[in-house]
């Protein structure tokens, strides 16, 4: 898969948020990440180089680990609208009081405004809502590579969207159809 210019200004987008205008020591930057398909890898991977970050699979360090660094970036990809691995964040941020915590959803839809509200509401703390920059990222979709209970609930979704109305479809219903017969990368 070729990654567009674009994907890659927006991991550059988080990887300056990252940096922050920090000046004197430098910061330790740590990225986790949790992917089915490698969509989120390839942010956290792009991040990572860009920060310098160490870069970790969620599963591969605990809360305590996360405890050594002054920026922790944790990047989920959404399945239906809940986000990988988010618990290693909300159960424990309570306790990292001078971090600055960033999280980055990878999904599917793209970055509007009700799609990220949506995505807050479903998997955000109060605490979290406050205190964590917040990005939604552009991921790949190719139904062809899913397992087959993914595959089963996407054509669930697929019957649902086609019932509806042409006319009454959103412009991401629309799009979503669409990366059915053309996967997106
Ligand atoms: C069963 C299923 C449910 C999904 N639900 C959502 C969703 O709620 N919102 C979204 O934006 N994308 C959704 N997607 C798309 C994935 O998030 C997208 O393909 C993403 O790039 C996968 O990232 P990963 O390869 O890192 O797991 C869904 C995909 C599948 C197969």
């Amino acid at each position: 898969m070729k990654p567009s210019c674009n994907e890659k200004a927006d991991a550059a987008h988080i990887g300056l948020q990252a940096n922050g205008s920090h000046t004197g020591r430098e910061r330790s930057i740590v990225v986790v990440y949790k992917t089915k398909y490698g969509s989120t890898r390839r942010y956290a991977n792009w991040i990572a180089e860009a920060t310098g970050a160490d870069l970790y699979e969620h599963g591969q360090v605990s809360s305590e680990d996360l405890m050594a660094y002054d920026t922790i970036v944790y990047g989920g990809s959404l399945y239906v609208v809940g986000m990988l691995g988010l618990s290693l964040i909300r159960d424990h941020m309570s306790g990292w009081k001078n971090k600055h915590v960033i999280v980055f959803s990878v999904g599917a839809s793209p970055a509007h405004e009700s799609a990220i509200t949506e995505v807050k509401k479903n998997n955000f703390t109060v605490e979290m809502m406050k205190q964590v920059d917040y990005f939604h990222l552009r991921g790949a979709f190719d139904y062809g590579r899913l397992n087959w209970t993914d595959k089963l609930l996407m054509f669930l979704l697929k019957k649902k969207l086609q019932f509806k109305k042409e006319a009454k479809r959103t412009r991401d219903e629309k799009g979503m159809l669409a990366c059915y017969d053309r996967p997106a990368d």
